[in-house]
């Protein structure tokens, strides 16, 4: 379970007359978040919602309020000790949200994050990127369930091959489409089989077809975990409406900056759904006609 109790952001910001200025990004966001439920964060650009889902990972630190997953503290990827934090640089530089193990008092919340520039380094190939996500949350697990060099090669290439990519696996992400790099940090994601995963528009770059496509194979990879008993949790934050409904539990509406929940919109439509369903289309024009008002209220904004 995630538990978000008033959540504040507030950055201090230089403004172009070089004086010191306040923003806040969000304001007293609670939400929270059985296990194995589908939650979307549907709101305008710049409401904070990036923001937000960076607190929930951990590697921003909110102005106010906590975060618990399974009543444990959340806290900012801080290593506790000089020394470990010289080992923290060197050997997690490039990829802090997988080295939840060396946090302050090693919390090992069971995340991944799909951020929204879908980072994965460009100079290693698809099938290295998700092996090294692998060696890195096997590194963590020293001891009992450490998996064998084989066993991660295998590992990678199943992910690879589930979100389309097993084809190009010997590929530089510089050689693929943004929609293919976008698989490909969800391949990476969901390698390291975390409890929780966050996304950050994982699907923004990819054609309609391709998008619906990936929705259900995102679906069939939450039944699948569902089935064992374990279903994984998912946040996706979205601009599409139509993606939030079809695929959540629960879709949380942010009003436009100060980002803060305006509404929680349950979607209690039976899966498998269908995109026509009646109901789902119901809650698609209520949560546009509120952007409407939004947007009626406020006009220099856009979702
Ligand atoms: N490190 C930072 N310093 C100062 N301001 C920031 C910082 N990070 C974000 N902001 C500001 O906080 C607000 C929310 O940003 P955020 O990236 O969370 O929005 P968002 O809802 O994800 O937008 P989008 O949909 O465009 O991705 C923005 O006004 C942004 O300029
Ligand atoms: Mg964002």
């Amino acid at each position: 379970m995630i538990e978000a109790k008033s959540i504040g952001k507030f950055f201090s910001v230089v403004n172009e007359k070089g004086l010191a200025e306040g923003l806040t990004a969000v304001l007293n966001v609670s939400l929270t978040i059985p296990d194995g439920k589908i939650v979307s964060l549907l709101g305008p650009s710049g409401c904070g919602k990036s923001t937000f889902l960076e607190i929930l990972a951990g590697l921003q630190a909110p102005t106010d309020g906590t975060i618990h997953i399974d009543g444990k503290l959340v806290l900012e990827p801080l290593p506790a000790t000089r020394k470990e934090q010289i080992a923290y640089r060197r050997r997690y530089r490039f990829i802090s949200p997988l080295a939840n193990g060396v946090f302050r008092d090693r919390p090992k919340h069971d995340i991944a994050m799909i951020f929204q520039d879908y980072a994965v380094f460009p100079w290693m190939t698809a099938l290295q990127n998700v092996v090294f996500a692998l060696k890195l949350r096997n590194a963590d697990r020293r001891g009992g369930t450490a998996l064998k060099k084989r066993e991660i090669e295998e590992k990678s290439l199943y992910y690879l091959h589930k979100v389309g990519l097993a084809a190009s696996a010997h590929k530089y992400p510089s050689q693929l489409s943004g929609g293919m790099r976008q698989r490909l940090a969800l391949a990476r994601a969901l390698s390291v089989e975390p409890k929780i995963i966050l996304m950050d528009e994982p699907f923004a770059a990819v054609d309609a077809l391709t998008r619906e496509k990936l929705q259900d194979e995102l679906l069939r990879l939450w039944y699948e975990t569902s089935e064992t008993g374990n279903p994984i949790t998912i946040i996706l934050v979205t601009h599409d409406v139509q993606e939030a409904v079809y695929l959540s539990d629960e879709v949380a509406v942010f009003s436009p900056s100060p980002g803060t929940i305006r509404n929680r919109m349950p979607v209690e439509v039976r899966r498998p759904r269908a995109r026509t369903d009646a109901e789902l289309v119901e809650i698609h024009e209520r949560i546009l006609a509120m952007f409407q008002y939004d947007i009626n209220q406020e006009s220099d904004y856009s979702i």
